[in-house]
């Protein structure tokens, strides 16, 4: 017999550009999650860092953390290539993460009554915003499909990059990101390896489906 789902919360960490965003999007939709993208939260900070220095004290940030509506993260400004190597550099300051943290958490652990549970990416999910999460995945792609892939996104987007430049400043943010100290990228040994190298959207999505379903069917 199907068992109703209860409460689920999956954790995904994942390098840049993996896909584990539309992954985490469509699994969410599917399983009627709360969906919240870790990295746009700090994009939004770099983007107050860069565009509107003025702001960027902890006074301000705090407050637009505590009055963020989850709408906003989705502008696409947020997605250009100076912000995205900002993010990477504020990331590893521990007051930021901080901050950023206290919400996630709360993401996670109460999202709104209408959800079944939450679903939340980014790169210190598995261990430290979730680290009892019911599901752990580790989405991961070779660098050149992910710069590819981000190089396609822009160009629809109709920002000025170059295929290069898209991969140079990937290579940098991994550099970054899986060396920091506080809270680096790293794959759990808990968590489930996706590669999505070779994997269409789909195939992506029925892989990670039939892991949950295996697990809340049994
Ligand atoms: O996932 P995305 O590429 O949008 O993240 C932007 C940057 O934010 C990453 O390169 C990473 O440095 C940082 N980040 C983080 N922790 C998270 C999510 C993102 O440090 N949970």
């Amino acid at each position: 017999m199907k068992k109703k789902i209860k409460f689920i919360k999956i954790a995904i960490d994942s390098p840049a550009a993996a896909g584990a965003g539309t992954i985490a999007k469509s699994i969410s939709k599917h399983y009627n999650l709360l969906y919240l993208d870790t990295g746009k939260i700090y994009r939004m900070l770099a983007y107050i860092k860069i565009y509107q220095k003025r702001n960027f004290n902890k006074s301000f940030l705090k407050w637009k953390i505590r009055n963020l509506n989850l709408k906003n993260l989705q502008h696409k400004n947020l997605l250009s290539d100076d912000v995205s190597v900002e993010a990477s550099s504020i990331a590893k300051d521990k007051n930021i993460r901080k901050l950023v943290n206290s919400f996630q958490i709360n993401c996670a652990y109460n999202p709104p009554k209408k959800f079944n549970g939450s679903c939340l990416d980014g790169r210190d999910i598995t261990y430290k915003i979730i680290p009892d999460a019911d599901f752990k995945f580790f989405i991961t792609a070779n660098l050149k499909i992910r710069a590819k892939r981000r190089f396609q996104e822009l160009k629809k987007l109709k920002k000025k990059v170059t295929y290069l430049k898209v991969l140079k400043s990937i290579k940098k943010r991994d550099k970054s990101d899986y060396n920091r100290r506080i809270s680096p990228l790293k794959k759990t040994k808990d968590s489930i390896l996706i590669n999505t190298s070779n994997l269409s959207k789909r195939a992506c999505f029925l892989k990670i489906k039939k892991i949950i379903d295996r697990e809340i069917n049994s």
